[in-house]
């Protein structure tokens, strides 16, 4: 119990095959009351403040766009009234869209934009600004992915975005340091949520299995996997680090993909 008493906002988080509630449940786990939030399925935000309270923490749902500040700051305001405090953040939405780069239309690169760059900046601004008013230090921790520092084709934008939050984040880091407030980012390999069900690459079993052969731990990702990350940069055990990077892919990352 790491993390008791302590509250952390995780977006992205509704659907219970989401990345965003696998991390939820880590740092549930951990003793830490919980902010859910998620754009859509506000109902599936309900059941998971449910399911945390079973785990025994506090929970709070916030149907909310990340890409919209005033929203995002109100979303924080909500976190203070029920909790009194913010000490975590995992910004985790994030949405792709599978588009060769001569095809890829200007309503998608902006709506990839919007979520996977500004979504990351609203949510990271308006929590480090409540943290500081705080006093007491923070973490930040942002879900990239393994194409933060890996190239695929058909996902140009998508990578792009993970790209930059490498840059972001280090960034942060920098300006946040003087607050104790620490800066890190996750990138998950292949795991199986709802993003990846339209990927024109895993429409069968055997693409899904052709995908698994590419990973040298042979398997997909769990959604926990990427919480358990996120829960040591949350924890005491990552008081010293900021600004870093930890790939939870199976070695997808450092293998040698083919389509
Ligand atoms: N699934 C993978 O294999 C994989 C791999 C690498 C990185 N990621 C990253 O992990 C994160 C979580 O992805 P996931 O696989 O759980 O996907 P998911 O689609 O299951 O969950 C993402 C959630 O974000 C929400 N969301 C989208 N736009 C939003 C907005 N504007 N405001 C608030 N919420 C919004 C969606 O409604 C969705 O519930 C994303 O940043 C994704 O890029 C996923």
């Amino acid at each position: 119990m790491r993390l008791k008493g302590k509250t952390a906002l995780v977006t992205g988080a509704a659907d219970d095959r989401s990345i965003g509630w696998g991390i939820a449940l880590a740092l549930a786990q951990e003793g830490a009351n919980i902010v859910v939030n998620d754009v859509v399925m506000p109902n599936e935000l309900e059941k998971r403040v449910n399911d945390l309270n079973e785990l025994g923490v506090g929970g709070l749902a916030v149907q909310s766009d990340v890409t919209d500040p005033s929203a995002v700051d109100d979303m924080v305001e909500q976190t203070i009234e029920k909790f009194g405090q913010i000490d975590i953040v995992a910004s985790n939405a994030g949405i792709i869209r599978w588009e060769g780069f001569l095809e890829i239309t200007p309503k998608n690169l902006r709506q990839i934009v919007d979520v996977n760059i500004k979504g990351n900046v609203n949510v990271c601004r308006s929590v480090a600004k409540q943290m500081i008013k705080q006093g007491q230090g923070g973490r930040i921790i942002i879900t990239s992915s393994v194409q933060s520092d890996m190239h695929f084709t058909v996902t140009p934008v998508y990578g792009g975005t993970k790209h930059a939050m490498h840059t972001f984040v280090g960034s942060l880091a920098l300006e946040l340091a003087p607050y104790n407030i620490t800066v890190n980012h996750v990138g998950p390999g292949w795991v199986r949520s709802a993003l990846n069900d339209p990927a024109p690459d895993q429409q069968s079993e055997d693409d899904i299995e052709a995908n698994r052969r590419n990973v040298p731990l042979k398997r997909d990702g769990l959604p926990v996997e990427i919480g358990r990350a996120v829960t040591y940069f949350a924890s005491p055990d990552g008081d010293y680090v900021t600004g870093a990077f930890i790939r939870v892919d199976g070695g997808l990352g450092i293998s040698k993909y083919s389509l």
